[in-house]
């Protein structure tokens, strides 16, 4: 029998095209919020029994999407189906992968035992590995970090006659210069350091402005949250007087008007994928999710 896909709420655009690239069968359900919050589970299939399941949640402002994303899986478990994996084209709790401060939890750790003890399998697509070298350092069941480069790099190649990526700090080194290399771009990679939650500087000395020429700026981050880092990227890049970059992200978190924050700060445009939903995704992913979540059903 097919694998079932689960979506949560607004993972339509995912489930529909894992159903039509895979060939799995949408489960019938009612998953919905009663008026305090919390959340109704129905699964409406005949059988669910010895099958198995696909649970699809981007994980975008987490708290109550991972309580209903637990509900689910539990409710899968109790109907009898044998395997279930989770798809989550944003991932989230990956931030706090180090004790910064004495007595902070390491929610990374938490989150991963959490989901690794409710799932068999777990993709996502470029998580927030920053003192992690793999997922396999957080999760105990087998997992796929799924890249967004390729697809970014397409998009770059085809709307940039001559770009020029560029990393706000070491970690997006990562794939900064995997998107320059398959775009045949130049980069530079700058330094931040990060003082709060919205307060961060960025060094831009040493940087060759002089030999950038008309080359776009592409400033390429893994998430857009406040938006704090790019629109100070933006900002110091415009005051040495580069061209007005294009802010190029994979998870558009976006909160509040992060995105607008970035055009008044200069940005010609703000690119995301549709890892999460939202007006800037112009970058699609699935194809590369459909090819890892192919790889993971049994
Ligand atoms: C942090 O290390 C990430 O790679 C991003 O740079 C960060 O999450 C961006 O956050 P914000 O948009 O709030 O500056």
């Amino acid at each position: 029998m097919k694998p079932l896909i689960v979506a949560l709420d607004g993972n339509d655009h995912h489930a529909r095209a894992l159903e039509s690239r895979l060939g799995v069968e949408r489960a019938g359900a009612t998953i919905r919020r009663f008026p305090d919050g919390e959340s109704y589970v129905r699964l409406e299939e005949e059988s669910c029994e010895g099958r198995e399941a696909i649970v699809v949640a981007s994980l975008d402002r987490p708290d109550a999407k991972v309580t209903q994303m637990l509900m689910v899986a539990e409710t899968l478990r109790d109907l009898g189906v044998r395997r279930i994996g989770l798809v989550a084209p944003y991932l989230a709790y990956m931030r706090q992968d180090k004790r910064f401060h004495p007595g902070e939890g390491l929610t990374s750790r938490y989150f991963g035992r959490l989901v690794s003890r409710h799932f068999d399998w777990m993709a996502c697509v470029e998580p927030h590995l920053h003192r992690y070298d793999s997922l396999d350092e957080v999760y105990d069941i087998p997992t796929r970090h799924i890249r967004a480069t390729d697809p970014m790099a397409d998009w770059v190649r085809r709307e940039l006659e001559t770009p020029i990526l560029v990393g706000p700090d070491d970690e997006s080194s990562q794939w900064v210069e995997r998107v320059a290399e398959a775009a045949g771009a130049p980069h530079v990679i700058l330094e931040k350091i990060r003082h709060g939650d919205r307060d961060v500087d960025i060094s831009v000395s040493g940087v060759p402005f002089e030999q950038w020429g008309d080359r776009t700026p592409v400033l390429l981050d893994d998430i857009i949250s406040t938006g704090g880092t790019m629109a100070e990227t933006v900002r110091l890049l415009r005051e040495r007087g580069a061209g007005d970059p294009v802010c190029l992200g994979v998870h558009a978190i976006m909160v509040g008007e992060a995105d607008a924050k970035l055009r008044e700060a200069g940005a010609s445009r703000v690119v995301t994928t549709n890892t999460i939903d939202h007006p800037s995704n112009a970058i699609d992913v699935q194809d590369v999710l459909a090819e890892a979540v192919d790889g993971l059903i049994a």
